[in-house]
């Protein structure tokens, strides 16, 4: 049994859905903890390939999983380049494909890796450590302007102009390099109105993970990729968090399903999401969406 902060979102849902019990290869492009990869070997996929840009979530699989020996295959790699992961080993169709976007719970809680302002420590936000910029490069160097529009299109957050004047503004004192030090310049810069259910540094802090780590660039290309890669009849699922994130994938499965070539299938009308008990049990799941596409035979 694990904790309640590595539970994978709708287990049940995706295994029902990716329908593993009849055999075949499949591509977990988010492997985290490897949750959904045990259940999908569990009920008898015959081989995973599990993907993560993140080394230590990969190291931390690779403990979990190790009792399905040569049966999982894991992979540090970015899910965008799912077409060269699968090329390098000479796969040319899977039966199935998950994507679990976004961080992990266990990412946003470990200490050092910068995503939270529950702790102070230096602003990092990457999910993978070894490549790219930190958040704290971003707070430095990303003109007023662009650092608005980043809090406002990727935060959903009204505030946005205020707020970038405001990191602006403290940044020219002193360079602002930690989790605390930000959520202080935001909350000061940020009015709050009576109750507020969520720190007002929350939307500033989405919005500068999904810059770090460019979450919504190249998904589509993605989706479009992993879909080229199914045999008839393989399926893709993917979980999304937030509606910037889900409103992607529902257009790009749109997009593929009204393809001259009819080769695609929506199998979720609607997106399917976590059942009450399951958010009771694990309230990050509430924001959950899961859409699923099947290649036709
Ligand atoms: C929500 S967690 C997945 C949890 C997993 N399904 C489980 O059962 O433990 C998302 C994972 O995807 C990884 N990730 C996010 N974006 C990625 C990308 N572009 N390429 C590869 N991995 C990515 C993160 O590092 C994180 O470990």
């Amino acid at each position: 049994m694990e904790s309640a902060g590595h539970r994978p979102v709708m287990v049940d849902e995706v295994v029902a859905l990716l329908r593993p019990e009849r055999g075949g290869l499949f591509v977990d492009c988010t492997v985290g903890l490897g949750g959904h990869t045990r259940a999908l070997l569990d009920r008898g996929a015959t081989r995973v390939i599990g993907v993560d840009r993140d080394p230590s979530a990969l190291a931390e699989a690779a403990e979990r999983l190790a009792v399905w020996g040569a049966r999982v295959t894991l992979v540090h790699a970015d899910y965008r380049s799912i077409e060269r992961v699968l090329d390098e080993r000479g796969m040319e169709e899977v039966t199935g494909v998950l994507a679990d976007l976004g961080v992990s719970s266990v990412q946003l809680d470990a200490p050092g890796r910068g995503f939270s302002f529950r702790r102070d420590e230096p602003l990092d936000m990457r999910m993978d450590p070894t490549a790219g910029v930190t958040a704290a490069d971003i707070v430095a160097r990303l003109p007023e302007g662009e650092l608005a529009d980043v809090i406002f299109q990727f935060g959903e957050e009204r505030y946005s102009r205020r707020i970038a004047r405001a990191i602006v503004r403290a940044r020219e004192r002193r360079p602002v390099t930690t989790t605390g030090e930000l959520a202080a310049v935001v909350r000061r810069a940020a009015p709050t109105k009576g109750w507020q259910r969520i720190d007002p540094a929350t939307r500033t802090f989405q919005a500068l993970r999904i810059k770090v780590n460019e979450e919504l660039e190249g998904l589509d290309g993605f989706l479009g990729a992993a879909a080229r890669r199914l045999e008839p009849e393989g399926r893709l699922a993917v979980i999304a968090f937030h509606s910037l994130e889900d409103r992607i994938v529902k257009h790009a499965f749109r997009a593929l399903a009204a393809a001259d070539d009819g080769e695609v299938a929506i199998v979720t009308k609607r997106p399917v999401q976590p059942s009450e008990a399951e958010i009771e049990l694990n309230p990050r799941a509430r924001s959950a969406k899961l859409r699923v596409i099947e290649r036709r035979g």
